[in-house]
């Protein structure tokens, strides 16, 4: 079976069999951004937007994709025009092994496009299917702060 996604602005057609999750689509199309861990929906690591909604994309079955918008974190910003949430997280030290970052950014520009001004309470809620082994989470809390700050003082987009 064919299915089209958005993927990031572009569309794209892929060929899946049935019961194939998001997930392993995305990265076997070359997606590889989008992490895998659990595969069962518990760490988060594999969070993408859909439709603009954070999903564990180890969940989505892909066909229940087709036709509809997928953002992964490179679609968020990449090397060459980073989104201030991926800024943020290095300055304040939210990156340590990294593995977790890709769904921890994407949780929250999710949080931030709809709550540009969110209290630490409101950003641990939007991001405690995030796990994070190395920093504590502290590190990371400060980070969404501040993108935030940034955005909307208007210095960045
Ligand atoms: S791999 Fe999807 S939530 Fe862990
Ligand atoms: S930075 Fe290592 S798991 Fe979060």
């Amino acid at each position: 079976m064919t299915i089209s996604i958005n993927v990031n602005t572009v569309e794209r057609s892929f060929d899946i069999q049935p019961g194939e999750v998001l997930l392993d689509v995305l990265r076997r199309e070359g997606y590889l951004e989008v992490k895998g861990s659990c595969h069962s929906g518990d760490c988060g690591a594999c969070t993408v937007l859909l439709d603009g909604r954070p999903v564990a994309s180890c969940l989505i079955l892909v066909a229940k994709a087709d036709g509809h918008a997928v953002t992964t974190v490179r679609g968020i910003g990449d090397q060459a025009h980073p989104h201030v949430l991926q800024e943020a997280f290095v300055k304040n030290g939210a990156v340590q092994c990294g593995y977790c970052v890709p769904g921890a950014i994407t949780s929250a520009k999710a949080l931030l496009d709809e709550n540009p001004d969110p209290t630490e309470e409101e950003i641990r809620l939007a991001m405690d299917s995030n796990y994070c082994r190395c920093t504590g989470y502290e590190q990371q809390v400060e980070a969404v702060l501040d993108a935030a700050a940034q955005l909307r003082k208007g210095d960045k987009k």
